[in-house]
């Protein structure tokens, strides 16, 4: 599966989002290394903080199918510009997948034909000029927090 193809499918999850609140939908597709994609959309919620990411909703869609070899991510947004996790997201992808590729669809705004794009992308215009950008989340999270790090409390 391409990273354009990924960033298809959450695309095509973004329809699904129920943003009353924002108006921001956001779409993800998680992909396992079997193969398998599991699509999330974001589900907001009158109490603010209730307000679920796509991201988290597709992490939770493939964990519990019992898949938690995550190996990619695409999200996109309904914004232009470029659609990147949230740091709670963030940290979520780390625990499950401290080597995965996130895939954030840049959607070209053609008010500003010039803004830059990341170069390590794949060149490829998706649907509604949707370009995927890929970021590692060792990147996104520098220095994250991990689960080893509560082994030793030191008391
Ligand atoms: N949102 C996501 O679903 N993922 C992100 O990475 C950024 C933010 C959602 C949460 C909320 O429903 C709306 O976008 C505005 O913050």
């Amino acid at each position: 599966m391409t990273d354009m193809e990924l960033l298809t499918l959450a695309e095509q999850a973004r329809a699904r989002a129920y943003a009353p609140y924002s108006g921001y939908s956001v779409g993800a597709a998680v992909l396992c290394r079997d193969g398998r994609v599991y699509p999330g959309c974001n589900i907001e919620n009158a109490a603010y903080p209730a307000c679920l990411c796509a991201e988290r909703a597709a992490l939770a869609g493939a964990v519990s199918d019992g898949n938690r070899e995550v190996v990619k991510i695409a999200v996109t947004g309904s914004g232009a510009g470029i659609c990147t996790p949230c740091g709670v997201c963030r940290q979520v992808i780390f625990e499950l997948s401290p080597d995965c590729l996130v895939i954030c669809g840049r959607r070209h705004n053609p008010a500003n034909p010039s803004e830059p794009v990341r170069q390590n992308n794949q060149n490829q215009d998706g649907p509604a000029g949707l370009t995927p950008e890929i970021y590692p989340i060792r990147e996104l999270l520098p220095s994250a927090f991990a689960g080893n790090m509560l082994e030793n409390t030191g008391e």
